[in-house]
């Protein structure tokens, strides 16, 4: 057991020596420290006021210094008596753990798991292991957000399967077979179908629009709806084109319903989406299953419309298609209601990426879809 002894010299060296003897044996007591009544004797021989070795190596180191020494020596002793104050409070902390930890461990039978050392490792101090919350994917975000604004405007939300027939792909939004506008959205087909009739045969979606129908089989008109979903086009991977990507359609179908109808509709999603100061405008298109058909365009978002590289200096970005529903369209689902002499309708269609691009200046589409959380934690 530990007694302070007698200092034969006041050298560096000696005070030095001394407070290692004392720290070895501080440590080596302190682990053998288990329960309350041990760390309260520990306590005792350390700190106690008249007899305890903090009160002992001030007597007998402090009291015989040399009178010179002495500032020197106080000074050291004091730094002493901080550290054996710090390993008493981490003791204590320890036993409490320790304590705790058995009484959980009694209730349930476990006593024997739980040793000293295992406390030992738990500081409590330690801030805890936080596991990061994870955040919505960029990508879904923007969707949402698209699907919010509409949603605020009274519209309902759809789905719709992402292998497609070719009939609700093509034939039923206008699409002959072998006509040339099938060319304009490169196909992933399900190979082994050369059997089947063509309108049946199976392929990854190329866009959202195939919802259009099968929701006018489902419902009678007024329609109000967005469909958003992940689409497939059989094109090479760049900057700004993924094979696979996501888009949101839009489908309205009502009596009375116009042209002006579509731009107004647009123009405050698109507010809603890029902010007020945004234009829009409307350019005309081709779509088979829209007459007229039209390409929107914003105002640039990075120079306001002056021009700017991004924008190819023309102050307009391409965003959407969209149009009237053609009446070719509404002759596929006539006995569902869609009778295009009394009832019209529009519909628009816009890549999800392509507008969390241009809101998030995002340079490469591929961000969106390596998982990197140095990128994904930006949108945190
Ligand atoms: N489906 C079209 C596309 O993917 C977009 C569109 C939707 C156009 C609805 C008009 C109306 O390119």
């Amino acid at each position: 057991m530990y007694t302070v002894p007698k200092l034969e010299d006041y050298s560096a060296e000696s005070l030095d020596r001394a407070a290692n003897e004392l720290r070895k044996a501080l440590e080596s007591e302190a682990h053998d420290v288990n329960t309350a009544a041990q760390f309260k004797e520990f306590r005792d021989r350390w700190w106690s006021r008249k007899s305890g070795i903090k009160a002992q190596i001030n007597k007998v180191w402090l009291g015989n210094a040399p009178l010179d020494q002495k500032p020197k020596v106080g000074f050291w002793l004091n730094l002493l008596a901080m550290e054996i104050e710090e390993k008493l409070e981490e003791t204590q902390g320890a036993v409490a753990v320790y304590e705790s930890a058995l009484t959980l461990a009694a209730k349930e039978d476990w006593t024997g798991v739980i040793s000293r050392p295992l406390a030992d490792r738990l500081d409590i101090s330690l801030p805890g292991i936080q596991r990061p919350i994870g955040v919505k994917h960029p990508v879904l975000r923007v969707m949402d957000e698209i699907v919010a604004v509409f949603k605020a405007m009274g519209y309902s939300v759809g789905e719709g399967p992402e292998v497609e027939t070719d009939y609700y792909n093509f034939e039923s939004l206008n699409f002959p077979p072998n006509h040339p506008a099938r060319d304009t959205q490169d196909t992933l087909f399900i190979a082994g179908q050369e059997s089947k009739p063509a309108r049946d045969r199976l392929l990854l979606r190329t866009h959202t629009s195939p919802v259009q129908i099968r929701t006018m089989e489902q419902q009678p008109p007024p329609v109000r709806i967005v469909i958003p979903g992940k689409v497939h086009r059989n094109d090479p991977l760049d900057a700004t084109h993924s094979p696979v990507f996501h888009q949101v359609e839009g489908l309205a179908v009502d009596t009375n319903i116009t042209f002006c109808d579509l731009k107004g509709t647009l123009d405050h999603a698109m507010k809603a989406l890029f902010g007020s100061s945004v234009k829009t405008r409307f350019y005309p298109s081709f779509f088979p299953f829209t007459e007229p058909s039209a390409d929107m365009q914003v105002s640039c978002i990075f120079c306001g419309g002056k021009g700017c590289r991004k924008c190819k200096f023309s102050g307009w970005i391409e965003l959407l298609g969209c149009g009237m529903v053609d009446p070719n369209v509404f002759d596929f689902v006539k006995q569902n209601g869609y009778d295009s002499s009394k009832i019209s309708g529009f519909a628009f269609g816009m890549g999800v990426e392509r507008i969390a691009i241009l809101k998030y200046e995002v340079e490469e589409i591929q961000l969106f879809y390596e998982g990197d959380v140095r990128f994904l934690e930006q949108f945190a």
